[in-house]
């Protein structure tokens, strides 16, 4: 039994996906010491009677009280925080996380901001004993998890892996929070980076071999029969997924030699249409990426807080393909899918199911005592996530070419 007061914190609990969190775990059953936490102590009571939580604590700690946080996680041994933009409120929670020994999750898509708190805390989380693993949301747990399968698959059949290019489709609606995230990627200049295809590699590879560049143009897939179209979180989902490979490789299981990963998005029949599309991402992501098109598109745009109707959450699904090659030229098809929209429904089953696995399952996760520090969620939690995600629905399977 820990000493430590709660087993898991939900920070962030009165934001858009921090209540779907809180009613998630409170559901999920089980023997757990548990809060919501976060700045505002009147919305958190007024969550906690909306929920029918009782007489559940409420911890009060704004994100950039640095005592307040301090003294809050070393209470903790899982802190969940869904405070966003992470760049803007997540500092202080890693590093006291980092200080200690805490485990942490979130469900961030900030590559940049993440590159910069891994050079800050890597070294403390692994010394206290902390397993810190950001992206387990939608961004990117089926494309981390969804590619580690393929390799498990192609590795039973006695090859490594050359490269994986996962195809998503999905139906859902955006939240505000993620557009204030992706504000203030693009204010703060940090959207620069992303164009870094070791963005998040370990030091020991980041000089390795050059990988391959972003997908800029549509593309038809005779494997799918459809276009493609480049996906607007391939460039952070391909950086996660490059992380897991470069940690399995250091630590003696290497997905293959010349490994690599490409993430675009699946499209119809129309060459025409793909294109079109294309040139539209494009136009947009532009217009986020300079001052005077934000300040059109921030009056227009769910602000913090908002997000998607039920009906819209309920209604979305998520599936990605995976076509898979090995290095003694086996080719598998594989394919993840959920029910739900992926930034709420799937997000946040996919955050619960990684917080409950460090809850009641560190001793079954992967490498033992040997993985500390930031992690990916493939590497931090494996087939026990597999497992988990399975169970609430969720399908990942080799299918038919
Ligand atoms: N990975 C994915 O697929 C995925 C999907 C959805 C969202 N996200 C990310 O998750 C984050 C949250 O999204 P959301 O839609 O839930 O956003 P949201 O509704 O705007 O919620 C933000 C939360 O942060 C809290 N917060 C703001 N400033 C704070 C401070 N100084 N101290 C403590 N808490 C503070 C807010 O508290 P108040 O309620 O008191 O304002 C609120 O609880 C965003 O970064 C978004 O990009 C990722």
């Amino acid at each position: 039994m820990s000493t430590r007061d709660y087993d898991l914190v939900v920070y962030g609990a009165t934001g858009f996906t921090g209540r779907q969190a809180a009613a998630t775990i409170q559901r999920s059953g089980g023997e757990l010491r548990w809060c919501i936490a976060g700045r505002n102590q009147t919305k958190l009571e007024a969550l906690r009677d909306e929920l029918g939580l009782g007489q559940l604590p409420i911890e009060v700690a704004d994100a950039l009280d640095e005592d307040a946080i301090d003294k809050l996680v070393a209470r903790t041994r899982v802190l969940l925080t869904t405070a966003g933009p992470y760049a803007k409120f997540g500092e202080l929670l890693i590093a006291a996380c980092a200080r200690h020994g805490t485990d942490y999750v979130d469900i961030t898509g900030e590559t940049p901001w993440i590159r910069d708190m891994m050079d800050r805390y890597h070294a403390a989380a692994v010394a206290t004993g902390a397993r810190i693993v950001p992206f387990c949301g939608f961004d990117s747990v089926p494309s981390d998890i969804g590619v580690w399968f393929m390799v498990q698959q192609l590795r039973e059949r006695g090859t490594g892996t050359v490269l994986v290019r996962g195809v998503h489709r999905s139906k859902g609606g955006f939240n505000g929070g993620t557009l204030a995230t992706a504000m203030n990627l693009a204010e703060t200049g940090m959207d620069r980076r992303l164009s870094d295809r070791r963005l998040l590699d370990p030091p020991e590879t980041r000089d390795g071999p050059k990988l391959r560049a972003d997908p800029r143009a549509a593309e038809y897939s005779a494997e799918l029969g459809r276009w493609t179209v480049p996906f607007f979180m391939g460039p952070v989902n391909s950086r996660v997924v490059r992380r897991s490979a470069a940690l399995s490789g250091l630590w003696g299981a290497p997905y293959g030699e010349a490994f690599d990963y490409e993430e675009r998005m699946g499209f119809g029949k129309s060459g025409l249409g793909a294109r079109a599309f294309t040139v539209g991402l494009g136009l947009a992501l532009g217009l986020l990426g300079a001052a005077w098109g934000r300040s059109l598109l921030k009056p227009i745009l769910p602000k913090p807080g908002e997000g998607p109707s039920e009906e819209t959450m309920d209604g979305g699904f998520m599936k990605v393909d995976l076509l898979a090659e090995g290095e003694d030229g086996t080719t598998l098809r594989g394919r993840l899918s959920a029910k739900g929209d992926p930034g709420n429904r799937v997000t946040v089953a996919l955050l619960c199911a990684c917080a409950l696995s460090l809850v009641h399952q560190r001793d079954a996760l992967p490498g033992g005592s040997e993985r500390l520090g930031f992690l990916t969620p493939a590497t931090a939690f494996g087939q026990v996530l597999l497992d988990r995600m399975r169970a609430e629905g969720m399908t990942l399977e080799l299918t038919e070419p």
